[in-house]
């Protein structure tokens, strides 16, 4: 048989195959956090396209930790009957649905009207937007682990498959995480071991609210690259760095490894690609009152020659191959821990995700962009092809059009015209009402 298509099983959940939809959305929801009829639409489009579990976008565990307004979130109780709801319609295509949970710490692309100023391990502001933030105090910390104790718990209430700790790409736990970033002095700051602190206490919180019985798993930058694109940062934590929190992690009572990488979001690794110039100085002015830099980012973005120069240095210190480009670091992984690892990255070649697998690289891949591009890609790749007749071409016009319009594939080529693309886009808005 296949193995893409052989079931995986977990300690406490079995995926039909091999593919997880990763973690993609839009600003589909409504400014409160409650969910709308257009998340479920979403996520519909790939449980119908036969991927054997859908990994949320970012859910946030209170309104602090949002990224931007309009994501549905898990702060209330009030919102499990929206989850439940979305769960029960994904599982009609018997597809596993597993929440993210998330806090955005300092990086908040549009921080909303309650909280004028994030939260972090660090004062320091986000170097390249400038949003602000505050250390936390040991008081902030432990609320926040409850909070996401709480998150946990309201997903297993809403009858979800599984939760996943967003501890990847420059969020609250890899601020904790990253020596680029941390730079506390007390308990929770200085070697891996109090780096690591605050994300262990979350796991033991999660599994004292949960139980044992409940499917649980980490998304890890596996490299944070923290110099990618401001060579004067600190250096990020390096793979073995990112070894050790793992068996950490496993140990404390964590189910699967999800390896992604970088210590921001978008970083040149990760969506791998180029950016999108021409969208970014269309869509960034959405962010240009969020931090102290992003007024400035608005003239960079928008000026010719600048502007060529900062797209040529983000393809400059990105991946020159995309698919599978943290397949090594999936494998450093795998090869540490005992629980199964997904492979974010590129992946839309049948045979690459094949040999990832049979190598021991992985146990299974995660796609967010590919599947953006062609819902139909497991069917694709039934029928024989190894590659989609209209791959998605990593060109992240989907990523840097995310903060202004409804996500879905931008990129025209793939379409015979521009009616085509625009129809393919607003239909998260068909179904019937929720
Ligand atoms: C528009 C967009 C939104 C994303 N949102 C999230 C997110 O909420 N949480 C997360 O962990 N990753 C997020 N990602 C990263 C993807 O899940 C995925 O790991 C990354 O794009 C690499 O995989 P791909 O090449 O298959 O797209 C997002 C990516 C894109 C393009
Ligand atoms: S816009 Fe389309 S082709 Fe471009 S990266 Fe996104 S999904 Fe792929």
């Amino acid at each position: 048989m296949d193995n893409i298509f052989e079931p995986l099983e977990f300690k406490n959940l079995t995926v039909k195959n091999r593919i997880f939809r990763s973690n993609i959305a839009g600003r589909l929801d409504n400014y409160d956090g409650s969910g709308n009829q257009a998340r479920i639409n979403w996520e519909l489009k790939f449980a119908r396209g036969g991927v054997g579990a859908i990994i949320s976008s970012f859910v946030p565990i209170t309104i602090h930790g949002r990224i931007v307004p309009k994501f549905a979130t898990i702060h209330r109780d009030e919102h499990i009957p929206f989850w439940r709801k979305l769960g029960e319609r994904v599982h009609e295509y018997d597809c596993k649905f597993i929440m993210q949970l998330s806090h955005s710490g300092r990086q908040r692309d549009i921080p909303g009207i309650e909280f004028p100023k994030g939260l972090s391990s660090t004062n320091n502001s986000e170097p390249l937007h400038g949003f602000q933030c505050e250390r936390m105090t040991l008081q902030q910390i432990n609320e926040t682990v409850q909070a996401f104790a709480q998150g946990a718990r309201r997903a297993r209430e809403a009858g979800l498959d599984g939760v996943e700790l967003h501890g990847a790409n420059g969020y609250l736990i890899t601020q904790f995480l990253s020596k680029g970033i941390n730079d506390r002095k007390d308990d929770y700051g200085g070697s891996l071991e109090n780096r690591a602190r605050f994300v262990l206490d979350i796991v033991r919180a999660v599994r004292a609210e949960v139980g044992n019985d409940f499917h649980f798993q980490m998304k890890i930058s596996g490299t944070d690259y923290n110099r990618a694109l401001i060579p004067w940062e600190p250096r990020g934590n390096t793979i073995e760095d990112s070894i050790k929190v793992c068996k950490w992690l496993e140990e404390a009572g964590i189910d699967a490894i999800h390896v992604s990488s970088g210590s921001m979001f978008p970083h040149p690794r990760n969506p791998g690609g180029p950016i999108d110039m021409k969208t970014l100085a269309s869509t960034y002015d959405t962010m240009a009152s969020s931090g102290t830099h992003t007024f400035r980012n608005l003239i960079m973005f928008r000026t010719p020659l600048i502007n060529n120069f900062f797209g040529w240095w983000w393809r400059h210190n990105g991946d020159r191959i995309v698919e599978g480009a943290n397949l090594s670091d999936a494998r450093a992984v795998k090869q540490a821990v005992n629980v199964p690892v997904i492979c974010t990255g590129g992946f839309q070649t049948a045979s690459v995700v094949r040999n990832a697998i049979d190598q021991g690289d992985c146990d299974a891949v995660s796609i967010a962009r590919p599947l953006v591009a062609n819902n139909d890609l497991l069917d694709q790749w039934k029928s024989g092809r190894d590659r989609p007749a209209r791959p998605c071409t990593y060109c992240n016009k989907c990523a840097f059009n995310t903060l202004e319009n409804p996500t879905g594939c931008y990129e025209i080529s793939r379409f015979d015209s521009h009616e085509e693309m625009v129809a393919q886009i607003m239909s998260v808005f068909d179904e019937r009402p929720f």
